[in-house]
């Protein structure tokens, strides 16, 4: 019967798999190999986020500061801690930090990449974070960014961050940046 045989095909399949991980795992101190069959069975989430980054430049306690080049130019890189809140005004509630940094990586545009890590402090995210990578053409209305990896609640994530910026401060520098992030994690 058709059935039988793809069931001694399915055998055969599953025999060759066991024996294929056993001969891949060998360096056990170094690393382990999972049967993948069990780690797909755990259900991969989809999380959105929404808050917003503020970008502090001025003033006497900016959370965004210049630590490479002179004057502002190809390669002026900011080291940044920028709190991320729920609402658009800067004093609304505290729900993570923005670290990382971000540099002027176009020689003839604005484009930054940005190296961030969105740590958040909230709710059941408290000590969870992701991370983002990506360039950041700031004057497009909504930039798209990839998210490349997380911790804690956010283990394997992967996923893309959209950011609109919904104040600027020309003088300063200042911002207020939307952010949209769409995870996949575990
Ligand atoms: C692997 O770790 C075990 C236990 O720590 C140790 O005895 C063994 O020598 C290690 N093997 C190698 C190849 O380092
Ligand atoms: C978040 O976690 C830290 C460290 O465990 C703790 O000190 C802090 O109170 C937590 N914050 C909230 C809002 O639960
Ligand atoms: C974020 O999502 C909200 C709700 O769907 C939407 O109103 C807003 O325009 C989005 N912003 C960005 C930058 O994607």
């Amino acid at each position: 019967m058709a059935s039988s045989h793809s069931y001694t095909l399915f055998i055969i399949i599953i025999s060759f798999l066991l024996i294929s991980i056993s001969i891949t795992s060998s360096n056990a101190n170094f690393s382990e190999n999972f049967l993948e069959s069990i780690t797909m069975m755990r259900m991969e989430k989809t999380t959105h986020l929404h808050f917003y980054f503020q970008d502090v430049l001025s003033g006497k306690n900016p959370t965004a500061v210049k630590i490479i080049g002179e004057g502002i130019g190809f390669g002026t890189t900011f080291m940044i801690d920028d709190k991320l809140t729920e609402g658009v005004e800067p004093d609304s509630k505290i729900i993570g930090r923005a670290q990382g940094m971000y540099s002027l990586a176009a020689q003839n545009d604005a484009a930054l990449l940005m190296i961030v890590t969105f740590a958040f402090t909230e709710w059941s995210y408290n000590g969870s974070s992701i991370s983002m990578l990506g360039r950041n053409h700031v004057f497009d209305d909504v930039r798209e960014m990839p998210i490349v990896g997380g911790s804690g609640m956010f283990r394997f994530a992967r996923g893309y961050a959209l950011a609109h910026t919904v104040w600027f401060d020309p003088k300063t520098g200042d911002a207020s940046v939307e952010y949209n992030v769409t995870v996949q994690h575990f």
